[in-house]
């Protein structure tokens, strides 16, 4: 059993697909345990993305994250990490796999649907960023 984060960025909440999303998690055997609505303000997003602040690409995005409603979600199941990692699909949506998220909702590179953590040490930050443990349930 391992737990990942999940964001549905402001672009999947505006398009009013977070239901489609969630359902990918669900028949692909992860779990929600743990599931929030928020907006995140520029410095708050700032910090979650801390390890990008040198890239050319730091303002926009936290700019973008931060332009309306996030869903953060904790996903649960064996090899959480990577099967959250496969069913969103390359960051690029110009280079994601058939039927995988970002391929079938994102526009473009930075517009893409979602976030997912990249691995077991990021997955423990970014839960602990946004989650207590009482509110993980699975
Ligand atoms: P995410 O998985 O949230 O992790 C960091 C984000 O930075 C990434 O998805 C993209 O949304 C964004 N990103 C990565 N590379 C670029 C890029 N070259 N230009 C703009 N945004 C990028």
């Amino acid at each position: 059993m391992e737990r990942t984060l999940s964001i549905i960025k402001p672009d999947g909440v505006r398009k009013n697909i977070i239901g489609d999303v969630v359902k990918r998690f669900e028949k692909n055997g992860l779990k929600v345990a743990a599931m929030k609505m928020v907006s995140l303000s520029k410095s708050e997003a700032e910090c979650f993305y801390a390890v990008h602040r040198e890239r050319p690409f730091f303002g926009s995005l936290t700019e973008f994250m931060s332009s309306g409603p996030v869903v953060l979600m904790v996903l649960a199941g064996e090899n959480a990490i990577q099967k959250n990692r496969d069913l969103m699909g390359a960051t690029d949506p110009k280079k994601a796999a058939t039927g995988t998220i970002r391929k079938d909702f994102a526009d473009s590179i930075e517009s893409n649907i979602v976030h997912g953590s990249d691995g077991a040490e990021t997955a423990s930050f970014e839960i602990g960023y946004f989650f207590s443990g009482l509110e993980v349930l699975a």
